[in-house]
């Protein structure tokens, strides 16, 4: 299996995402402008997805890579800050944890609610110098990239020899039934039950975008295909419920 642009599931998942956007090259400009206009509702939308359970989550999946005080943490596509919060809880100073996204508005929620330094950059193009990273992080984001393979590769520019990164991210389980509970809950359930709550047509639309790239997106054995095509190495997943992914993989010494 070679890079995303030789795996069909992975050329897939970089496709169109049916109804949203008709021309591929929109792609990132679609993402910024949903991320924009949805970012007020974010942090609540997240609460709702996984039932409170988000931060608990973050945090160990975090600790369970090694992140651990003084290191210097890139959390990139960091949104309003969920996972660098749980970054910054490890690693201690506030000076070492960066966040970088694309969204002004989800990074101005990040800077409000941590005070942390925020680059407004995409994950293709990090203004940041080779080797400084002991951790690059990126949550549920792997999924809206334009461009994985140079992602990837500008993560592992910025890690130092023997850095890792940390990849969160969702697929759609693979066994039928648990695929139908998933589609009903996360596609039906709570796109409803954001708009409900926060009357805001926009926490709808960020919720059935969601569903629509899990549903899209690449299974684990092919993510991890791609990370070791793209350098990386002791590249390991767990996985949760068939849902929930937790990809780890080191830069050569
Ligand atoms: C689902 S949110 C995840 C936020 C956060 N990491 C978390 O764990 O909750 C995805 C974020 O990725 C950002 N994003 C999407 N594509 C990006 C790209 N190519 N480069 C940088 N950020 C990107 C969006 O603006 C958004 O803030």
């Amino acid at each position: 299996m070679s890079n995303v642009e030789g795996s069909p599931d992975a050329a897939r998942s970089q496709a169109l995402v049916d109804g949203y956007y008709t021309d591929p090259e929109r792609r990132p400009s679609f993402v910024r402008d949903m991320f924009n206009r949805s970012a007020q509702h974010y942090d609540l939308v997240n609460q709702l997805f996984s039932l409170g359970s988000g931060a608990w989550y973050r945090r160990f999946c975090l600790r369970q890579a090694g992140v651990g005080p003084g290191m210097l943490v890139v959390d990139v596509a960091t949104g309003t800050g969920l996972l660098a919060r749980e970054a910054l809880a490890l690693a201690g100073d506030r000076s070492t944890v960066i966040g970088a996204d694309v969204s002004e508005a989800m990074l101005a929620i990040a800077q409000r609610n941590l005070g942390i330094p925020v680059i407004q950059a995409t994950a293709e193009a990090l203004p940041l110098v080779p080797g400084i990273a002991d951790f690059v992080t990126m949550g549920y984001a792997l999924r809206h990239m334009a461009d994985l393979n140079t992602a990837l590769g500008e993560a592992l520019r910025i890690l130092r020899p023997g850095g890792a990164i940390v990849l969160l991210e969702m697929s759609a389980p693979r066994n039928k039934f648990a695929r139908m509970l998933a589609t009903l809950f996360i596609g039906l359930v709570l796109p409803g039950l954001s708009l409900l709550i926060t009357r805001d047509a926009r926490a709808r639309t960020l919720m059935q975008y969601h569903w629509q790239t899990i549903l899209n997106y690449m299974p684990p054995d092919v993510v991890m295909h791609v990370m070791r095509d793209n350098g990386f190495d002791s590249v390991t997943c767990k996985s949760y419920l068939d849902l929930f992914h937790h990809y780890i993989g080191r830069k050569p010494l």
